[in-house]
């Protein structure tokens, strides 16, 4: 039907026959220009309606077959923002393959302004536009560049697991199958392939990866969807440092053949140092701003809320903003400001602040004020380096809840302030995570990563706690969690003792994890692995803003495909036949 692609059409080609889009039509009385695109471009077709008739009736977004002959176009008419647009196609003959029937809800070429609710309903007209056209060729370029660095250098095997689970709930919350042939028993779709690689090893696999869709029914944000890719990844008789080294050389190897930049080796950062420095466990190192501790200068305060925070085991800690003294008004810092409103909602009963207005001096307010010594003025100074001009925030109270607001409000005056540099790559690793965190709902331990992390050896002789630090890794890009993985368990003495330590009885873990736990009796070898958000990788490869942009049919921020109208309700015969009632609440 073709001999050549629109966009690739050559000067030096003489006949050629196209197929595709009328991208634009323009009537110059007499002699009808087409562009005519497809999926590698654009060329200019100039159609004689004396000599194709059909000329006249083609309208934009018609499918057409085109065949012509190639001619240099006059130098005035010359388009340099087209591969081809030195040149222009002369049709003999114009056939419409299929017409268009109704108005398109927008035009192909400029969707930026379009909502995103439209574009989702008619997703597959997006698709003609170079944007998300774009983005699905470099997604696709993506994982053809993984998987033959994988393939070629590291010997890795793709092995598919399965999409029809056991339910083990991970963290988020399951996507649940009833099964027709087992009345009331339920498969879950995976949140990862976690269980079955590791048993891939057990079974000798050595070094696996897959393109691994997984399924998580948690809340959604701009980087996360209700279906998502992995690039999953394990790998046998590897040390941490082994692993870690492999997967830079992967990352590296992509940047290069995708972009052409050559990165720099990865930064490491402890957790610790990450939240005492960013407030988070994936620090965005494009812009300073960093969070300091100052609870040793106010730990003899007269001011009652940092010594009582200090006195109760607490902390306070500062950001110190250049130029936020006249960026930012008292109103905005104050309770029921848009600041304080924002440190509140991560648990913070507020903010402190104070003004550098001189060389040396400090103004605020109230009690805070009196307690204001010169020697803490002084010290405030030195250690903060703040210079006239300066707004010192303070955050008091338990050192996670000040991390994590002081670390979110960071992000939020990085952003307004335009601290934040844009052409920064920065990717870091984040290790030595703690294996446990303290769910005060539950009031127990649950695990920070997932409970098949092995502990730090050095910690195992010890009871298991929130002190217990895991061999785990995160890879952070640009202040986005990229990736994350862990050396695993693979003693079943070790796994007991972790599923006890996060409220599982022996009987529970028998009953969810026997399979595995027996599965660690056959002789399984030291492994560790790493997922990474293929969507992730993707986005901000095409410095995107969502994943949905690099996606070719993604869900709403509510779960819903605009497109086929998913989720539905279903046939009363359907649900009878999966044993299943459904009762609105
Ligand atoms: P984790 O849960 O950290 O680890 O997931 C790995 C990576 O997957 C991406 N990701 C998501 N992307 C889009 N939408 C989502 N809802 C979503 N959730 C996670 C992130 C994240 O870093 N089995 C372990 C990996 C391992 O230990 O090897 C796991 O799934 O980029």
């Amino acid at each position: 039907m073709r001999t050549h692609y629109c966009g690739r059409v050559e000067a030096t080609d003489q006949t050629v026959t196209l197929a595709g889009w009328v991208d634009r039509r323009r009537d110059h009385g007499g002699v009808v220009f087409l562009d005519v695109r497809d999926r590698t471009g654009v060329v200019q077709v100039v159609a004689d309606p004396t000599v194709c008739a059909t000329a006249a009736e083609v309208r934009n977004e018609y499918v057409v077959q085109v065949v012509g002959t190639v001619r240099p176009r006059p130098p005035e008419s010359f388009n340099p923002k087209l591969a081809t647009g030195a040149l222009e196609v002369v049709a003999t003959d114009l056939t419409v393959l299929n017409g268009v029937a109704r108005q398109l809800p927008f035009p192909v070429s400029d969707t930026e302004t379009v909502r995103e609710e439209v574009r989702l309903k008619h997703r597959y007209l997006e698709m003609r536009g170079e944007r998300l056209a774009g983005n699905l060729r470099l997604r696709g370029r993506l994982v053809q560049t993984i998987r033959r660095y994988l393939e070629d250098v590291g010997e890795f095997l793709e092995v598919e697991t399965p999409m029809l689970c056991r339910s083990t709930p991970e963290g988020a919350r399951d996507y649940l199958v009833p099964s027709r042939v087992h009345p009331g028993e339920w498969y879950a779709l995976p949140q990862s392939p976690q269980l079955f690689k590791q048993l891939l090893m057990v079974g000798g696999i050595d070094r696996y990866y897959q393109i691994a869709r997984c399924f998580r029914d948690e809340d959604l944000r701009a980087d996360r969807q209700p279906e998502f890719t992995q690039l999953d990844m394990e790998m046998s008789f590897l040390s941490l440092e082994e692993i870690l080294q492999f997967n830079e050389g992967l990352v590296k190897h992509v940047f290069r053949e995708l972009k052409g930049i050559e990165l720099p080796d990865f930064p490491r950062l402890t957790y610790a140092e990450a939240m005492e420095r960013y407030g988070s466990d994936r620090p965005d190192t494009r812009f300073g701003l960093e969070l300091q501790t100052v609870a040793d200068l106010f730990a003899q305060s007269t001011f009652k809320v940092f010594a009582g925070a200090i006195a109760a085991g607490g902390t306070v800690k500062v950001l110190a903003v250049p130029g936020g003294d006249a960026a930012i008004s008292n109103t905005r810092i104050k309770p029921g400001g848009d600041l304080a409103n924002l440190v509140v909602q991560y648990g913070a009963k507020g903010l402190a602040y104070m003004r550098v207005k001189a060389e040396g001096e400090i103004d605020t307010i109230g009690a805070l004020k009196d307690s204001l010594t010169p020697e803490i003025q002084a010290a405030l100074l030195a250690r903060t380096g703040a210079t006239p001009g300066t707004l010192l925030l303070f955050g008091a109270g338990p050192k996670e809840i000040v991390n994590e607001s002081l670390g979110r409000l960071r992000l939020f005056l990085g952003e307004e302030l335009g601290l934040i540099d844009r052409q920064a790559l920065n990717l870091l690793w984040v290790t030595d995570f703690p294996m446990f965190a303290w769910n005060p709902e539950a009031q127990r331990l649950e695990a920070m990563h997932h409970p098949f992390t092995s502990p730090h050896p050095d910690d195992l002789t010890k009871p298991l706690t929130v002190e217990t630090r895991a061999l785990a890794y995160d890879l952070v890009w640009n202040g986005i969690e990229l990736g994350g993985g862990s050396l695993r368990i693979y003693r079943r003495d070790v796994q007991e003792k972790v599923f006890a330590a996060i409220g599982l009885s022996t009987a529970e873990a028998q009953e969810k994890f026997g399979f595995l736990l027996e599965a660690f009796e056959y002789g399984t070898p030291p492994h560790g692995g790493i997922a990474y958000g293929l969507d992730r990788w993707a986005m901000l490869l095409a410095g995107a803003t969502s994943i949905r942009d690099v996606m070719a049919f993604p869900k709403t921020q509510q779960a819903r495909d605009l497109l086929t109208d998913a989720p539905s309700a279903v046939a009363d015969q359907q649900l009878r036949e999966l044993h299943v009632r459904s009762v609105k609440a």
